[in-house]
């Protein structure tokens, strides 16, 4: 069963990994050229460099995080690569109030929205649960019920530009793994909530479409500092990562899976034989660097 498995899965994760990756329509740059984007957690990491390729596209662009030095930054840097319009609005998701603030700052300026990226998370750590439910309430604010009130605020402009949702995720958001059951469970609701959602504009002719983003190990600097002592694999480029993000909302596709193989794989295994795969999660960590809090 065991050797079964290993030829097996593999060969299934690749034919997901081609369903999911190759697109059948071509995605051409020009797609998004004059769109009005919103990107949250725009001033580091996968958000930047989304940031970036969609300045080089010619979008307009509306940018946000707390650090309001970083996102200055990144805004000029956009200007350069070429974006039709780059402005931020700075604050914390933590703040329930915040999500409405960014969409109606699109609002205010465009008067539309064409597409919505969710990409940014909370800090948490990475170790065994501590017990600390009050971190998973005010984690669930930032990395879920954000996306929830981001999604609801922008609706209409949504609705009337045919456009589109992208909610970055994670392996973990589909997938146990060790030392992230705040973040896991965040992830997992995100996919929830977003499935079926999407099944009731199917149902309601609401032709907005929601990708969502199933990522693995990404070489941004908060992820790297956070896992490489234990988890002992190559990170995947944030700039690739960041370009099929928006290649894959562009297209209107239902699921991101980055890297392909490695994500596609995981997801089925998930499915036909969990317990194997939660082993091979296991033996792949140095669970030996992991210090106890
Ligand atoms: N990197 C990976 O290995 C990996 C793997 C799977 C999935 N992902 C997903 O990819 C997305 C981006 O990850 P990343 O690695 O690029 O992260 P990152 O570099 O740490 O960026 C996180 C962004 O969120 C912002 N942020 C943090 N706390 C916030 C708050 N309270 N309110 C509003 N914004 C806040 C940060 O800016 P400020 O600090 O200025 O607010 C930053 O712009 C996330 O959804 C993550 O779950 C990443
Ligand atoms: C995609 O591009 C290829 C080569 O450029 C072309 O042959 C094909 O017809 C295109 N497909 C669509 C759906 O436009
Ligand atoms: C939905 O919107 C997209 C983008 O505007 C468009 O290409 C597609 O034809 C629309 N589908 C329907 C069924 O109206």
């Amino acid at each position: 069963m065991g050797l079964l498995l290993k030829i097996f899965t593999p060969l299934l994760g690749l034919a997901l990994a081609v369903y999911f990756y190759s697109a059948p329509e071509n995605f051409s740059e020009e797609m998004l050229r004059g769109k009005r984007v919103i990107v949250t957690g725009a001033s580091s990491g996968i958000g930047e460099q989304m940031a970036y390729h969609l300045a080089r596209m010619e979008t307009h662009l509306l940018l946000t995080a707390r650090t309001e030095a970083k996102l200055q930054k990144v805004v000029e840097r956009c200007l350069e690569l070429g974006a039709a319009s780059a402005r931020y609005v700075s604050g914390s998701m933590e703040d329930t109030t915040f999500p409405e603030v960014v969409v109606k700052e699109a609002e205010n300026t465009w008067g539309g929205l064409d597409m919505l990226i969710l990409n940014h998370i909370g800090f948490s750590y990475f170790n065994y649960f501590n017990g600390d439910v009050g971190h998973v309430r005010k984690l669930l604010e930032t990395n879920f019920l954000s996306y929830v009130a981001m999604t609801m605020s922008a609706l209409p402009m949504l609705k009337e530009s045919e456009g589109s949702i992208v909610v970055v995720s994670s392996i973990a958001g589909k997938v146990g793994s060790p030392f992230i059951a705040p973040y896991s469970a965040t992830k997992f609701a995100l996919d929830g909530f977003f499935s079926s959602l999407r099944q009731e504009f199917i149902i309601d002719k609401v032709n907005v479409s929601i990708t969502l983003c199933i990522l693995g190990y990404i070489n941004t600097e908060s992820a790297v500092r956070a896992v490489s002592h234990v988890i002992q694999d190559k990170p995947a480029p944030k700039e690739e990562c960041a370009l099929e993000i928006i290649r894959s909302g562009a297209l209107r596709r239902r699921e991101l899976h980055y890297p392909a193989l490695v994500a596609s794989s995981m997801v089925l295994l998930r499915g036909i034989a969990p317990d194997f795969l939660d082993s091979l999660v296991r033996n792949s960590y140095k669970v030996e660097n992991i210090q106890r809090a």
